[in-house]
């Protein structure tokens, strides 16, 4: 909801407020956002008065900052919480708009002329923003500001989810003047703050070490989470969080933010000379810079921010909510997403048609449902320094084209899905022969390669026009029904030329905006079609692209351990339903690590499951260990895709790299409705003599029981290598000929868990699961644990 009492404006969502107010001097003041307060349930006292004591009082300008004007001599905006600030009056902290008018001067001064709130959520002109899923939930406040004296308008608009307990900023620019106005920075969110000392939580990485969890106390000067990419990157993830020192995964204030944009992003915690805190949020201003003509209107990507009073869990679910209701859209939203299998690990570029039938045929054996055909089936791609930009497919590899390969793939009963990186050009391509221009390279300067390949300009419309024709004759020309969209490099070189010369810094934004134009037709075109971003892995893992896009491969990293630390740092701002995780084969390709079979499931199922290895390779016995994964999944698909997800055992993320190292994830995934659980408990080192191991859950009914089980797993007696000594008849040397046939035929009973509880007891106190092996001891009732291995639980609450 929100309500306007006299100059204060009050937006409320279930278990948050939001508060700021018109200054006599016409600014917008910040009072408060964070746990709820009450304004006017009062009948006699619906006047505002009851927020007379939340306002900042200001009776004389400290020290040597800047006074106003003459007729407001007393205020500083130096150390005043605003809802946006723009440079030259004062207010030396970072600025939300930054803007050089033709006479050259940069001072802005927004000023409130009117508010508007009306129901229901208004979408962005070209860049894609979150929207209402069920009329009358959504609520929108259209404040107009004016710079008097240069003719520029600019609206900032707040809408608000009260179910989610989100709230999304953005702003638009109108030049209603008659000279052209230089933006250097528009951003989304101003957020301040009355104190400091806020930790400051980012998701930093590179390729296959996405969304490593940092964190940074901010007491003073600033601490800047930011990409130069071009994207939103693997570097630096968009999302980011603040909390206090003592919040925890349970308890304790904590805010999350995120922009849905795709481009260069930028979120800054400053703190001023007075320990006031400001969060800013939005398009990088580093190397942007946009000519905004008379009568033109320029908007900024909208940014989502939310707070919880009960730690990170509860902040991460107001985030999935929204992005499950309010950011993915189509026919995919709701839908249980297929087991697929990739073809990138299994052959790269190495394949035929009868070897990638046979892959589909033994996946299909398995239980998977869609057969995904990765790089390599068009033009002449035999590796990647060639074809990108020539979308025709390479008949020597499949001389039916991807017509007959679908086919076959539909009549074994899987779906058929496809590779794209439709933005990309191969200087060795059809494509740039006859259109070097449009590249992103300066004519006459040598360009610098990323894979080899260029960016094609999505800043010119013919590039546009080109893309969509050629991706929609692929998609036209079998039954496509995924296609995973890839991007693999990042900008360098800016030029397009397309754009004239005062136009060059535009490049970063327009391209991103080409992009979702694309996404925008094709989607729209393709209804049908599951898209997955892609970019490198988590090159481009945002909202932006989750408007288009549903799930996002979250990292080319396919080794289970790596991807438990990734996937929990995506757990923080996205939902399970929005990443897609593959079992690969062993040693895995990105660590050479050797990783049992059940810990790539436990790990993988825990996102959108894939397998992505040689299927026709693995042993009879793999292959029926993958049909039971596949099969016990899709019983549970629904909880992992779409419940509840609490990370149980995580730290406050300050911990050393060994206990990083020797970290013991838990995590549990909870249905909607509460009646059912899966549980995934994964060890990384295994230390000796530490035989106890707890699982204290979250999120059930208190007083509902549940059915607490394990499906107990075979222990192999080679795990025990030469120890099986010690109570063999015969000995039996390690790795023999005798040793391995033991192992076949004499399987060792793993523990069993399974109990019956309330779910208070089961929160509130927790299971005592099985010893762990501990060096000494052994029988049915241990839990053999080594390094990296793992085990599910489930839970079904009993009628
Ligand atoms: C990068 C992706 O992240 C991989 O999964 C794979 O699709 C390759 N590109 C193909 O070139």
């Amino acid at each position: 909801m929100i309500k306007r009492i006299n100059n204060l404006f009050l937006l409320e969502t279930k278990n948050t407020s939001y508060l700021f107010q018109i200054l006599p001097s016409g600014h917008l003041e910040h009072i408060h956002y964070g746990a709820k307060i009450t304004l006017n349930d009062l009948d006699n006292l619906n006047d505002g008065s009851l927020a007379d004591c939340m306002l900042e009082k200001q009776a004389f300008c400290p020290g040597n900052s800047i006074a106003y004007s003459k007729e407001h001599p007393m205020l500083s905006l130096e150390d005043r919480m605003l809802e946006l600030s723009s440079l030259g009056k004062g207010d030396i902290r970072e600025p939300f708009i930054e803007l050089t008018y033709s006479d050259g001067s940069s001072t802005s001064d927004f000023l409130f002329e009117k508010a508007e709130i009306q129901t229901g959520k208004n979408l962005l002109m070209k860049l894609p923003c979150a929207y209402e899923n069920l009329p009358g939930t959504v609520w929108t406040l259209i404040v107009t500001l004016r710079h008097k004296e240069k003719g520029i308008k600019m609206e900032l608009i707040y809408s608000v989810f009260p179910k989610e307990d989100v709230i999304t900023r953005s702003a638009k620019l109108y030049n209603e003047s008659t000279a052209n106005v230089q933006i250097e920075r528009l951003l989304s969110l101003q957020l301040d703050f009355d104190k400091n000392g806020f930790v400051f939580t980012t998701f930093n990485g590179a390729w296959a070490r996405e969304m490593d969890r940092s964190v940074h106390v901010v007491t003073s000067g600033r601490h800047v989470n930011e990409t130069l990419t071009g994207f939103s990157s693997n570097r630096a993830n968009p999302f980011i969080m603040l909390g206090n020192m003592s919040t925890t995964q349970e308890s304790g204030e904590c805010y999350g933010c995120n922009l849905i944009y795709s481009g260069n992003h930028f979120e800054s915690l400053q703190v001023n000379s007075y320990g006031k805190t400001r969060l800013s949020v939005g398009i990088h201003p580093t190397g942007f810079s946009w000519q905004l003509k008379p009568g033109e209107v320029f908007e900024s990507p909208e940014a989502v921010i939310t707070y919880s009073k009960n730690g990170y869990t509860k902040m991460s679910h107001n985030m999935h909510d929204f992005i499950r209701e309010h950011i993915v859209r189509g026919t995919w939203k709701h839908k249980k997403r297929p087991v697929l299998i990739n073809s990138w690990e299994a052959t790269y570029f190495r394949f035929t048609e009868a070897k990638l039938l046979k892959l589909a045929k033994v996946a299909k054996d398995t239980g998977i449902e869609l057969f995904v055909l990765d790089d390599g089936w068009f033009g002449g791609r035999d590796d990647d320094t060639t074809s990108l930009g020539d979308w025709y497919v390479n008949t020597k590899k499949l001389p039916g084209g991807l017509k007959r390969l679908a086919d076959k793939i539909n009549d074994m009963g899987l779906m058929f899905g496809i590779w794209v990186e439709p933005e990309m050009v191969n200087e060795k391509s059809q494509c740039y022969a006859t259109h070097p221009e449009w590249a992103i390279e300066i004519p006459g300067q040598e360009h610098s390669l990323g894979r080899n390949q260029k960016l094609l300009d999505l800043t010119n419309p013919l590039v546009l026009d080109y893309i969509i024709d050629q991706m929609t004759t692929v998609f036209e020309s079998a039954n496509i029904e995924y296609v995973k969209w890839d991007m693999n490099r990042i900008f360098s070189d800016y030029f397009s030329t397309s754009l004239l010369p005062g136009q060059q810094k535009e490049i970063g934004h327009r391209y991103i905006l080409g992009l979702y134009h694309i996404m925008n037709v094709l989607t729209l075109r393709f209804p049908n079609i599951l898209f997955e971003g892609c970019a490198s892995g988590g090159n481009r893992f945002d909202l932006g692209m989750l408007c288009y896009m549903p799930q996002i491969w979250a990292s080319d990293n396919t080794d289970a351990i790596c991807r438990a630390k990734i996937q929990q740092g995506y757990s923080y701002g996205y939902p399970a339903s929005c990443f897609s995780a593959h079992v690969s084969g062993c040693p895995n390709h990105q660590t050479l690590r050797m990783t049992p079979l059940d810990t790539r499931f436990h790990i993988a199922c825990f996102g959108l499951l894939g397998y992505e290895c040689n299927l026709p390779e693995l042993s009879k016995e793999e292959l029926a260990k993958i049909g039971d994964q596949i099969t016990l999944y899709k019983k549970w698909r629904d909880v992992l895709q779409f419940g509840d997800f609490y990370r149980i055992t995580e730290g406050d993320g300050k911990e050393t790299q060994e206990e990083n190292q020797s970290k013991t994830y838990q995590w549990l995934c909870v249905s909607k409705d509460k009646k059912r659980a899966v549980a995934m408990m994964m060890q990384t080192w295994n230390i000796p003599n530490t035989v106890y191991k707890k699982f204290v859950m979250k999120g059930l009914l208190e007083t509902g029981i549940y059915h607490f089980y394990n499906i107990p797993q075979k222990v192999n007696v080679k795990d025990f290598g030469s120890l099986i000594n010690a109570m063999a008849p015969v000995h039996i040397k390690q790795d023999s000929l005798l040793h391995n046939v033991v192992a076949r035929v004499m399987k060792l009973e793993g523990e069993k868990e399974d109990y019956k509880a309330y779910g208070d007891t089961l929160m509130n106190c927790g299971i005592r699961l099985a010893p762990s092996f501990g060096g000494t001891g052994f029988n049915e009732q241990v839990r053999v644990l080594k390094d990296y291995d793992s085990r599910l639980y489930f839970l079904e609450q009993q009628e």
